[in-house]
């Protein structure tokens, strides 16, 4: 949430720089950009609402500044207006930020009892006067940096300049990421790898309360507790072109694309076709005999494949929660609990801080994670990462599908350790796992998801239906299509809309059905009829023909374990089309960001 990048070096302009960082950071905030720099040996700070595209217009790039540090934001406190936007400045400082100071009332009122005067309603602000005020009495910016960390509450990933050191910038974070790089004495700083992705992909990771300095010759790391001090230097694995559109018209577009590739990536990378892959490349599982998933969003939906999964085929009982929820809910642990967390970013606040609280209780976590070295990757007791690469657009889609192929690897080695499952089921797995990419590649390449947008866009109501492990990947069809298209999509288990939302449908309502369990085909067909007899337009996603729906979308048929990654792709795809249709910003829907490192 928030982008942040800053530029110190005389190889390149520094506006060019921070302006292409941001561009990559795009997807993290862009409700307003600001940048700020040394020009005419004075901190210049420009910054406009909306798009970094606003911002692009008012700056001079014949200026050609060696340092500045710039800023897309997704509002937290104060509206999205220009005087929100940052960098914000106070005094002799000025600072972009990431995350939220939660204490930043009680500090403004401190403040303003000392004179200081604000213009904007932000936290940052406030966190930049305090530097000023603390810079007074310790006229020091690394002590005065350190003597903030213990004033400050809340997360922070700050980057950060000062008029009495213009050839410096100093950053620091507490539970919001920030890394650091350098590249033929150039320096950066940026809240995500990809806004350094086109100058190297060596960078070094921040820690909390780490503060680098960045000054044209050197790079330094320290920390109160170990004072300067040495940082191990990361490499990127991913490539460069993950964070291109490679000729497709929306990031989002390429990233169903991937799929096929993401999903074999993430399968192969744990197992080989044998039992023995997965007994070794899988933590211990034997011991557990409860699992609790959480997550946020569509995570949160992997979640509940997942816990259908297991709990048909390992009979193990799975409590799926959403992360806000369960971070402040009084949860009942045993001794031989399991605690899942799943997060594509592993930055999402409410996710790490349930993590947090089963740590507390000595419960055995295990993250499921694709931004490596991220918070939950680092502070889960084991992580297993998904072979997802950069996610760009701001609504998930190859990170959804490789967490449910690695939650369904989960779940055949806990079906197998449970006995669940007999040698020839097994085979004809591991022979199905093979055949999976290319059935995905003929699926996804349908001209019918097109025409069935067509039919649907216009409609202010859109409801999807499913039972069980269909009722899972129906909820991330229903948010796929609300999140990019704001169409109000909701979805119910199928047996529950009459008792109830059934008001709700009228003549030419879509509604949208998955049937793929064989078990409950005739009940859900049966609930599609009910809608169609109040003049409901149907639409049904199955494995086996339907004659009663107005279109039929028919998928092949795999083992469970395959099925939800197969159902999502139509639902993706008609999602990606309607919103297509209303003319709506893809990969940037409104209101929302990646990365949502604020509770
Ligand atoms: C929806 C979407 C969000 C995320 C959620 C959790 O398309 O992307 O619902 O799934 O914000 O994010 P992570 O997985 O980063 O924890």
């Amino acid at each position: 949430m928030c982008g942040i990048v800053g530029y110190l070096g005389k190889n390149r302009n520094a506006l060019d720089t921070i302006i292409s960082g941001l561009e990559a950071l795009e997807y993290r905030g862009y409700d307003s950009a600001g940048i700020a720099y040394v020009y005419k040996n004075q901190i210049q700070i420009k910054k406009k609402a909306g798009r970094i595209s606003n911002l692009k217009e008012i700056l001079n790039f014949s200026e050609t500044p060696f340092i500045g540090i710039g800023h897309t934001r997704w509002a937290t406190h104060g509206e999205p207006n220009e005087t929100n936007a940052h960098p914000h400045h106070s005094g002799k400082f000025t600072i972009v930020h990431n995350g939220i100071i939660e204490n930043y009332i009680d500090l403004k009122n401190m403040l303003e009892k000392k004179g200081v005067s604000f213009s904007s309603e932000t936290d940052t602000e406030v966190a930049c006067a305090l530097l000023n005020d603390i810079y007074k009495t310790e006229k020091d910016i690394l002590k005065t940096l350190v003597k903030a960390q213990d004033l400050l509450i809340g997360s922070y990933a700050f980057g950060i300049l000062c008029e009495d050191d213009l050839n410096t910038i100093y950053a620091m974070r507490k539970s919001s990421p920030l890394i650091v790089a350098t590249k033929d004495n150039d320096k950066f700083i940026a809240s995500d790898v990809p806004a350094i992705l086109s100058f190297t992909n060596e960078y070094y990771l921040l820690d909390d309360f780490d503060i680098a300095i960045l000054k044209e010759d050197t790079l330094s790391f320290y920390h109160p507790k170990k004072e300067f001090f040495q940082k191990e230097k990361l490499l990127f694995e991913g490539s460069k072109e993950s964070s291109q559109k490679d000729g497709y018209e929306h990031f989002m577009l390429k990233e169903i694309h991937e799929q096929p590739k993401v999903i074999k990536d993430t399968i192969h990378f744990y197992f080989d076709g044998t039992k023995e892959s997965l007994f070794a490349n899988l933590p211990d599982l034997e011991k557990y005999q409860d699992i609790h998933i959480v997550a946020c969003g569509s995570a949160y939906h992997t979640g509940l494949v997942a816990k259908s999964l297991i709990e048909e085929l390992a009979d193990i009982p799975v409590t799926c929660e959403i992360a806000s929820e369960y971070r402040y809910k009084k949860v009942f642990y045993h001794s031989n609990t399991l605690v899942i967390v799943i997060s594509q970013s592993g930055e999402t606040a409410d996710t790490l801080a349930s993590l947090r609280k089963a740590k507390e209780d000595s419960i055995d976590t295990l993250a499921i994670v694709n931004v490596i070295g991220s918070s939950i990757a680092r502070e889960a007791d084991k992580v297993l990462y998904i072979k997802a690469g950069c996610e760009i657009a701001v609504a998930t889609t190859k990170a959804y599908s490789a967490q449910v192929a690695l939650l369904s690897l989960l779940a055949l080695k806990l079906a197998i350790i449970h006995k669940n499952i007999s040698e020839e089921e097994f085979t004809m797995i591991a022979k199905q796992i093979e055949e999976l990419p290319a059935l995905l590649e003929k699926l996804i390449n349908q001209e019918k998801y097109l025409n069935i947008a067509k039919k649907i866009y216009t409609r202010d109501d859109i409801f999807y239906l499913g039972r069980k492990l269909d009722y899972a990947i129906s909820m991330e069809g229903a948010l796929k299509l609300k999140e990019i298209s704001y169409i109000n999509s909701v979805s119910y288990p199928a047996g529950e809309l009459k008792h109830g939302t059934i008001s709700l449908v009228e003549n030419s309502t879509p509604v949208i059905g998955i049937l793929t369990d064989n078990t409950m085909r005739e009940k859900t067909i049966s609930n599609l009829k009910e809608t169609a007899a109040r003049g409901a337009y149907i639409v049904a996603i199955s494995n086996e023909e339907i004659k009663e729906v107005d279109e039929l979308i028919l998928i092949p048929t795999v083992h469970p374990l395959f099925q939800p990654l197969l159902a999502i792709i139509p639902l993706q795809l008609i999602a990606y089309e309607i919103a297509k249709l209303r003319g709506c910003d893809i990969d940037k829907p409104r209101n929302l960001a990646k990365s949502v490192t604020v509770e």
